[in-house]
């Protein structure tokens, strides 16, 4: 683990309206950590993310980034602003409110495009991103006619192509049939490689061990409920019970033993069955 801080939420909570989406969360995240948010459907994980991207802010409690605080008057400095959005890039939950240009070349481009970058380098990028990522065939189509799994990758490639160090996902297995999922877990073991820092939110426990190493639990009245390696999560069988990750019948007979089936380092798996 690197000793960078790179994210730091302190007592963090925020509303919409009179809805509360997160109590009083305070974590912090450093440079090149892959970390996993888990929470109940409505815990308040993709509140985070947004809080994490700068689009929404702290009803009360702080976000700070690169040891700055992330606030709507810091975002106003031209600076700031451009290397925050340069440097963080997220994955929105639906691909469809991410993908807006007539084709999937000019998604690619458009985020270097907006960053200034000479010509050449946008090439060079779509280029290499297209082959990274095995978007050859789709070029040139527009990015509504593609299935769920090819828009997922335009979103991913695209949230790439401004060659962010810090990724945040939100549920990104959602719709990927099970070899987009294993392709999604093989690019970020690639992007894990390359020195990114990954924050990826998700109620799908089967990834979880692929994708982390660290996970961060929201409760559902949406507080924090554990931090800390994402194996003792994973076995942590009340936990997971206590904020609806599994529940009784699942456990004795589907999601862990799904959730088993994925681990590469089982020694939780002893335990499955004596409790
Ligand atoms: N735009 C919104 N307006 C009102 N309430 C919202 C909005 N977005 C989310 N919420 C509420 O905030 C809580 C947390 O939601 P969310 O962050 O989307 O959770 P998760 O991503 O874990 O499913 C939920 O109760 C949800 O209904
Ligand atoms: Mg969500």
């Amino acid at each position: 683990m690197s000793a960078d801080p790179l994210f730091q939420l302190s007592d963090v909570s925020y509303s919409y309206g009179s809805v509360s989406a997160l109590d009083r969360v305070s974590f912090r995240v450093d440079a090149g950590e892959q970390v996993v948010l888990l929470g109940a459907n409505g815990s308040g994980k993709s509140t985070l993310l947004l809080l994490m991207d700068g689009l929404i802010f702290p009803s009360t409690g702080s976000v700070h980034v690169f040891d700055r605080p992330l606030t709507e008057e810091a975002l106003e400095g031209d600076d700031f602003c451009r290397f925050f959005r340069s440097s963080v890039a997220l994955v929105f939950q639906n691909a469809d409110a991410q993908l807006f240009n007539p084709t999937v070349e000019d998604e690619l481009a458009f985020g270097p495009l907006q960053l200034g970058l000479p010509e050449k380098e946008i090439r060079e990028r779509v280029d290499s991103l297209t082959s990274m990522l095995g978007l050859e065939e789709m070029l040139k189509r527009s990015p509504h006619t593609l299935s769920g799994g090819e828009k997922r990758k335009v979103a991913i490639a695209a949230a790439l192509s401004t060659n962010p160090s810090v990724l945040l996902l939100d549920e990104p297995t959602t719709g990927l049939d099970p070899r987009s999922q294993v392709w999604l877990a093989e690019t970020l073991v690639q992007l894990r490689k390359a020195g990114k820092t990954i924050i990826t939110a998700t109620h799908d426990l089967s990834i979880v061990e692929d994708i982390a190493d660290r996970a961060i639990v929201i409760s559902e009245d949406h507080r924090l409920a554990a931090d800390g390696a994402a194996n003792d999560i994973l076995s942590n069988r009340e936990l997971l019970l206590s904020v609806n990750l599994i529940h009784e019948h699942a456990h004795r007979h589907g999601q862990m033993v799904h959730v088993h089936s994925h681990s590469h380092i089982s020694d939780h798996e002893h335990d499955h069955g004596h409790p």
